[in-house]
């Protein structure tokens, strides 16, 4: 795909959810005056991060990861000297879910076809899970489902699975978040982004 096709498939995925009214959060975002957020960075992207669902900085602002949990996935790519502007970042569902409650298994549905657009779209060689519920949805949706255990088992690791497009690795990632109520947590992740200085 050119880099104009992408971005014109991309512009596509944006216009359906921006009139996706038939999404329990819809109303969220005409009540609070927020915004879906689909997603952002460069559309040759080899690393693709995804993370559960826009926080309120973010759905204030359109954008993934702009919040605390944001700063800290900046300064996890700085550490292993990866500019934001290279990775693509973006989340399983799109709008943000009441009081930062977790995204419910029908939320999770009705957004994963867009996010499986915009995989297909980027194509990216290695695709990051931030938390366990985009761990759970990549894995399943890539055939590693025998290899699905507790993110705090296999946080760090590196699977391979086929893709429409070719091999993908996936690595799952503990949410940023975890490190904003416990900081010891930082230095654990910062040494599982390790696996993708490799890439
Ligand atoms: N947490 C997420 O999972 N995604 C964001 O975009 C922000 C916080």
């Amino acid at each position: 795909m050119t880099e104009e096709e992408r971005t014109e498939s991309l512009r596509k995925i944006k216009e359906e959810i921006l009139i996706l009214k038939e999404s329990p959060l819809y109303i969220e975002r005409v009540n609070n005056k927020v915004f879906p957020v689909i997603g952002e960075g460069s559309h040759q992207a080899k690393i693709m991060f995804i993370g559960e669902a826009p926080g309120k900085n973010e759905a204030a602002t359109g954008r993934p990861f702009c919040g605390v949990s944001g700063k800290l996935l900046d300064e996890l790519l700085s550490s292993i000297g990866v500019e934001r502007s290279s990775v693509y970042i973006t989340n399983i569902v799109k709008d943000r879910p009441p009081m930062n409650r977790d995204p419910s298994p029908e939320e999770i549905a009705l957004y994963a076809p867009f996010l499986d657009r915009q995989i297909d779209i980027i194509q990216p060689s290695v695709i990051a899970t931030l938390g366990r519920f985009s761990m759970d949805y990549i894995m399943r949706k890539f055939g590693l489902d025998e290899s699905i255990e507790p993110i705090s088992k296999i946080h760090g690791r590196m699977f391979s699975a086929p893709a429409s497009y070719g091999e993908v690795r996936i690595s799952p990632f503990f949410h940023p978040a975890v490190a904003i109520y416990d900081r010891s947590k930082f230095p654990v992740l910062q040494k599982d982004f390790q696996v993708l200085k490799e890439i």
